[in-house]
């Protein structure tokens, strides 16, 4: 798969070195080994994606500084991102079919631990249990993670809620709300769902080759343009903090928390992981009836077990342990 746009990040990355200087139309074509016309055009291009470049005779390009709507592409969240490998090679896209099917080709290709791929709009998002993840252009942040750790399969459920607790710590930096976890990994604000985490894993028996963490995160999305069934379900970032967030900061701020958890987990196991998730989970003690594959469990939550499995204590008073399911609240919010 191609990179569309590498060209004129390039460019957008020399012009804001040049600060408020100018770089000519020869030095752009000498540095990344393309014609003067296609500078022009790629520069064209940068225009219509909403960069304010202007062209002076005998000096060249300088990009200046606007107000207004913020560029969300890959070289503004690296240029600001202090990551040491997640989010350090961006797979950036317009419009893609799902990040995470495309984090999957690349991982089977072989690209680094920590790539990400973003798309700002998805023709076919995926989230879980076959559901599809409403993915409209210009407001939103869909991103996939490519992880590779060194785990057996049987533990990469624990990693579910490494990116629970991640995307929970991000959505508190970027917005002053505290957002609360449903098991596994939805993440709500009030009762309603902010961001879903869809993880896919390629695998031998015995070994992981590598994770997609995906993410869908709603920033500033009218809740009122999604299909009715989901509008009463979900919120953005803006409609719970009020004020319109920036992309480009959610994004730095995900990629971070992804970072630190995932270290966390790797160099100290599970526990502080899981008690950073237990903080932010608000069901326990409250009626929930979990629905799984070929079951559905009515009863108490009692937390969640050392693996992360959920326990449900039913009416008979046995305490069911549940690895997978959908959770829905019988009553109080899950
Ligand atoms: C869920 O059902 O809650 C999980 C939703 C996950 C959606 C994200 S958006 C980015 C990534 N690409 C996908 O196709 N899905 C995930």
């Amino acid at each position: 798969m191609r990179q569309k746009e590498s060209a004129e990040l390039s460019i957008i990355r020399l012009l804001k070195e040049a600060g408020a200087g100018s770089v000519s139309g020869g030095d752009l074509s000498r540095m990344l080994g393309i014609s003067r016309t296609a500078v022009w055009k790629h520069v064209k291009a940068l225009r219509k994606a909403g960069y304010a470049i202007t062209a002076k005779p005998a000096k060249g390009y300088s990009l200046e500084r606007v107000s207004g709507s913020e560029p969300f592409n890959a070289i503004e969240i690296t240029s600001g991102l202090k990551t040491a490998f997640i989010g350090k090679k961006i797979f950036f896209y317009p419009e893609l079919d799902s990040t995470n099917s495309a984090a999957m080709r690349l991982g089977r290709d072989g690209v680094a631990e920590g790539s990400a791929i973003i798309a700002d709009k998805q023709t076919a998002g995926k989230g879980r249990i076959g559901r599809k993840w409403e993915s409209p252009p210009g407001v939103n942040l869909y991103t996939s993670i490519i992880l590779r750790p060194d785990i057996a399969p049987y533990d990469a459920q624990k990693l579910t809620l490494v990116m629970a607790v991640a995307v929970a710590c991000a959505i508190a930096e970027c917005c002053s709300v505290r957002p609360a976890v449903k098991w596994p990994n939805d993440i709500l604000i009030g009762a309603k769902k902010v961001a879903g985490i869809l993880m896919e894993m390629d695998a031998e028996a015995d070994h992981v080759n590598f994770i997609v963490a995906g993410v869908g995160l709603n920033i500033n999305m009218p809740s009122a343009d999604l299909p009715k069934p989901v509008r009463q379900i979900a919120v953005s970032l803006k409609e719970a903090c009020g004020t319109e967030v920036s992309r480009v900061e959610a994004a730095r701020m995900l990629y971070s928390n992804v970072e630190k958890w995932y270290n966390k987990f790797r160099k100290h196991g599970f526990a502080p992981i899981l008690a950073q998730w237990k903080s932010f989970f608000a069901a326990e003690g409250k009626r929930v009836i979990v629905k799984g594959f070929n079951r559905t469990v009515d009863g108490i939550c009692v937390g969640i077990d050392d693996s992360g499995a959920l326990l449900v204590r039913t009416p008979s008073g046995k305490v069911e342990r549940i690895i997978s399911g959908d959770v829905d609240a019988g009553g109080g919010s899950a």
